[in-house]
C-alpha cells in the first residue's frame, strides 16, 4: 500500500512511517514544510500527486493549554478542524481511506465508566477538545472509508511528552506534586503505530479507542512507576529515598489554562471484537521506552 502520513515530525507520525516501511508499505511522511494542512490548495496538490491508498492523519495542534489563549483559538481551529476537513475532502475525491487520530478530550470526563468508541455524548471541555471533535465530524460527514481512533496520554521517542517532563523535573527537584484524580491509560506511539497499520490493512472502518493495556491509572501512579523504573535502571537520582512524589487533587494542583477530563478511561473492547491485537501493557511500554531515550 502507499500511505501518506501527516505530522511526520511529531511523536506518532514518526513511528507510523517507520512501521509502514518495516512492513514493506510505501510511506510518504509530510509535515508543515511539505504540506500545511490549513492550506487547502497545498493539501489538494500534495495528496493528489502522492495518490495514496490511505492517509494516516497525525498532524495537529497539540499544545492543549496554549490553545486556550484568545490569540491562538482561530489558529487551533484552522489546524485541527479545517486542516482535517481539507484532507478528508481530497480523500473523498481520490476514494482513499483516511485514519484520523482523535482524543479522549472530546468527552467531559464525568463519571467512572470507560467511554465506548461509539458513544456520541460529546462534551469537550477545552478548545483543543472542541477542535479535535470538529475534525472527527468533518471526517465522518465527508467519508465512508474512515477510521477515527481516539487515544490518550501519548508518549513517543520523537517529541515532548509527560515522561520526558517528569524525568527532567526529577533531576532538579526532590519533591514533585502530581495530580491523582485524573484517570486514564498511557499510549506508546511505537505500539500504537502497529495497530494503526493493522487497521488500514483492513476495511473495518469506524470509531475505535486505543491505548496500551495494563489498567487505568492516575498521573501520580504513572509518575511513581516512571521513577521506579528509572531508578531500577541504575539512576539513583530517581530513587524513592531521594525523590518524593506527592499525590494532589486537580484543585490542589491549581488551575491550568485548559480544563482536563477526570475520567479518561477508554474502552478498547471494540478492538478485540474486530480481531485487532491489543497493545502491550503500559508498564512494559514504559520499560522499552526508557531504554530508547536518553535521560
Ligand atoms: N499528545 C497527546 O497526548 C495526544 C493525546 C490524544 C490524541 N492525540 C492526537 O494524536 C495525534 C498525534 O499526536 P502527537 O503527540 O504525535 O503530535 P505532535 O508530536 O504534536 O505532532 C504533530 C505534528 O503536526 C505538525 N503540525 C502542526 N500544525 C500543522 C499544519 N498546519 N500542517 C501540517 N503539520 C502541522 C506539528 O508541527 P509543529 O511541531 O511544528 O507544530 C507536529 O510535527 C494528534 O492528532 C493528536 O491530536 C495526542
Amino acid at each position: 500500500m502507499k500511505v501518506l502520513v501527516t505530522g511526520v515530525k511529531g511523536q506518532l507520525g514518526f513511528d507510523c512511517v517507520n512501521e509502514l516501511t518495516k512492513r514493506g508499505h510505501e510511506a510518504v511522511g509530510v509535515d508543515i514544510e511539505e504540506m500545511d494542512i490549513t492550506d487547502a490548495a497545498s493539501v489538494n496538490r500534495v495528496v493528489t500527486e502522492t495518490a495514496p491508498d490511505a492517509v494516516i492523519h497525525c498532524a495537529a495542534w497539540t499544545a492543549v493549554d496554549a490553545a486556550e489563549d484568545e490569540d491562538n483559538c482561530e489558529k487551533v481551529r484552522l489546524v485541527n478542524a479545517v486542516g482535517t476537513e481539507n484532507i478528508a475532502k481530497v480523500c473523498k475525491e481520490l476514494d482513499c481511506k483516511m485514519l484520523y487520530l482523535s482524543t479522549d478530550y472530546v468527552f467531559n470526563g464525568q463519571g467512572t465508566a470507560p467511554w465506548k468508541p461509539d458513544c456520541r455524548d460529546y462534551k469537550p471541555l477545552s478548545v483543543y477538545g472542541e477542535t479535535k471533535l470538529a475534525g472527527e465530524l468533518a471526517v465522518s460527514e465527508t467519508l465512508e472509508k474512515y477510521y477515527i481512533v481516539r487515544i490518550a496520554w501519548v508518549f513517543g521517542k520523537n517529541g515532548k511528552n509527560f515522561i520526558k517532563t517528569m524525568l527532567s523535573l526529577g533531576k532538579s527537584h526532590d519533591t514533585i506534586k502530581v495530580v491523582s484524580d485524573q484517570i486514564g491509560t498511557p499510549t506508546y506511539t511505537y505500539d500504537l503505530a502497529k495497530l494503526l497499520v493493522d487497521m488500514i490493512e483492513t476495511d473495518k472502518y469506524g470509531y475505535y479507542h486505543a491505548t496500551n493495556e495494563g489498567g487505568y491509572i492516575s498521573w501520580y501512579d504513572f509518575t511513581t512507576e516512571i521513577f521506579r523504573q528509572a531508578s531500577a535502571m541504575g539512576r539513583p537520582e530517581y530513587s524513592a529515598d531521594r525523590l518524593h512524589v506527592i499525590p494532589v487533587t486537580t484543585e490542589e494542583y491549581g488551575a491550568s489554562k485548559a480544563k482536563r477530563p477526570f475520567n479518561s478511561r477508554l474502552d478498547k473492547s471494540k478492538l478485540t471484537e474486530n480481531g485487532f491485537t491489543l497493545l502491550p501493557t503500559w508498564q512494559d511500554a514504559l520499560q522499552r521506552y526508557l531504554k530508547e531515550i536518553e535521560f
